[in-house]
C-alpha cells in the first residue's frame, strides 16, 4: 500500500492554491466525456442558469445530492439561511426532473442544537412537491461521543419522489444471511419455515442500512484530500433500486466524484458538479483513473500525487507543514 496521503484540502489555503494550477476547471467550466455520458461541472446549484446549461433541456430520473451541511453552526439564523438555500436548490433540481423519478438526499442532524438542519429541512420539503417515502440510515462503524452519550454512529439519507417512479425491488437484497429462523406457516399441508419460503438466502436493504463500510484509507475507493466521501455501495444501491442503464443521474455535489464512478460503473449517464474547482478536478482524474486502472480511488495515496513528487514548492510545503516523507 502506498502510503502518500493528502490532507482536507479544504481545511488548508495554501495547499488549495498550490494545487489550483493543476485543476483543468474554472467557475462557469462544463465538462463534457467525449465518449457522450457524463458531464462535470463548475458551478454553483443555486444558480437556476447554470442548471439549465447542464441539463440542455434533458430531465434525469434519479438525484442523489450530498450538500455541505456541516456549516450550520449553532446558530438560529444559519439555520435559516441553509434551509432557504436548500429550498433553492431543490426547486431547480425538481424542475430538470423526469415525471417520475426518485430524489434523495443526505443529511446531518446535530444533536446539540435540536437536531438541526434535519427537521428544518424536512419541513421545507413539505413545501415542495416531492412526495416522502423513507427515512434511510447507514450505521457508521466508528463515532463519536461514546463517554457522555450514546455513541453517534449514523448518516441520514432522506428519499423522496415525484410522480410514481418504479421502484427496483430486486435492487433490495443485501448480502448479509439470513440467519434468524421463525414464522412458520403451513403450504399445501406442509409445515414451512420463513426461510425456506423467502424468494432469497439475504436479508432485504430495509431502511437501516447496517451492511456497508465507511470510507477509509484502506479502501481502495478512499480519495485523499476529501472530508465527506459516501461509500461508493451506497451510492451503488440507490442506482440499482431507481433507474436503468444509460438513464441520467444527478449529484450536484460532487466533491470525490462519489455518484459519478457509481455511474460509469453500472452504465447510467451521470451529470455532475461542484463549487469548488479542486473538486471538480478530483472528480475528472477519479474517473480518468478509474477508466485506465479499474480502480475507484487511490486508497492511500492521492490524486495529485504525480504533481507532489514533481513541483518542489508543493513537495517542500508538504513535508515541512505535514511531515511527509517523499
Ligand atoms: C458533503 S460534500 C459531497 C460528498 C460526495 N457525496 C462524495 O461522496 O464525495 C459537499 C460538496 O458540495 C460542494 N458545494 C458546496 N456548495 C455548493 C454549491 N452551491 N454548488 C455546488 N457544489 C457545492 C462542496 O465543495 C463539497 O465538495
Amino acid at each position: 500500500m502506498t502510503n502518500f496521503p493528502l490532507p482536507r484540502i479544504d481545511k488548508d489555503p495554501e495547499l488549495k492554491k498550490l494545487l489550483l494550477p493543476y485543476c483543468r476547471f474554472q467557475i462557469g467550466d462544463i465538462w463534457e466525456d467525449k465518449i457522450g455520458k457524463h458531464i462535470i461541472a463548475c458551478i454553483d446549484i443555486a444558480d437556476k442558469n447554470s442548471l439549465k446549461k447542464i441539463m440542455d433541456g434533458k430531465e434525469a430520473v434519479l438525484s442523489i445530492q450530498d450538500p455541505p451541511y456541516n456549516f450550520v453552526a449553532f446558530k438560529e439564523t444559519n439555520t435559516v439561511k441553509f434551509i432557504n438555500w436548500c429550498e433553492k436548490w431543490v426547486k431547480n433540481i425538481y424542475s430538470v426532473l423526469d415525471t417520475d423519478a426518485f430524489f434523495y438526499v443526505w443529511l446531518g442532524a446535530d444533536q446539540k442544537n435540536g437536531f438541526s438542519p434535519l427537521p428544518e429541512f424536512m419541513k421545507m420539503m413539505k413545501s415542495v412537491k416531492f412526495k416522502s417515502k423513507s427515512f434511510i440510515t447507514l450505521r457508521n462503524q466508528r463515532g463519536y461521543g461514546t463517554q457522555k452519550n450514546w455513541m453517534s454512529i449514523r448518516q441520514e439519507l432522506l428519499y423522496y419522489i415525484k410522480g410514481n417512479p418504479g421502484f427496483n425491488i430486486k435492487a433490495e437484497h443485501t448480502d448479509i444471511p439470513k440467519i434468524l429462523k421463525g414464522y412458520y406457516k403451513t403450504v399445501n399441508g406442509q409445515q414451512t419455515e420463513n426461510i425456506e419460503r423467502s424468494k432469497s438466502a439475504n436479508i432485504r436493504a430495509g431502511n437501516v442500512w447496517v451492511d456497508i463500510q465507511q470510507v477509509f484509507y484502506r479502501m481502495e475507493e478512499n480519495v485523499n484530500g476529501c472530508y465527506a466521501q459516501k461509500p461508493l455501495k451506497a451510492i451503488e444501491r440507490i442506482i440499482k433500486a431507481g433507474s436503468k442503464k444509460n438513464d441520467i443521474v444527478i449529484d450536484f455535489f460532487s466533491h470525490s466524484g462519489t455518484t459519478l464512478i457509481g455511474c460509469e460503473k453500472m452504465g447510467r449517464k451521470c451529470f455532475t458538479s461542484d463549487i469548488d474547482p479542486i473538486f471538480c478536478e478530483i472528480t475528472l482524474r477519479r474517473l480518468e483513473n478509474f477508466r485506465k486502472t479499474g480502480k475507484t480511488g487511490w486508497q492511500n495515496s492521492n490524486p495529485f500525487a504525480k504533481e507532489i513528487i514533481n513541483d518542489k514548492k508543493l513537495k517542500s510545503y508538504l513535508t515541512k507543514k505535514y511531515d511527509y516523507k517523499i
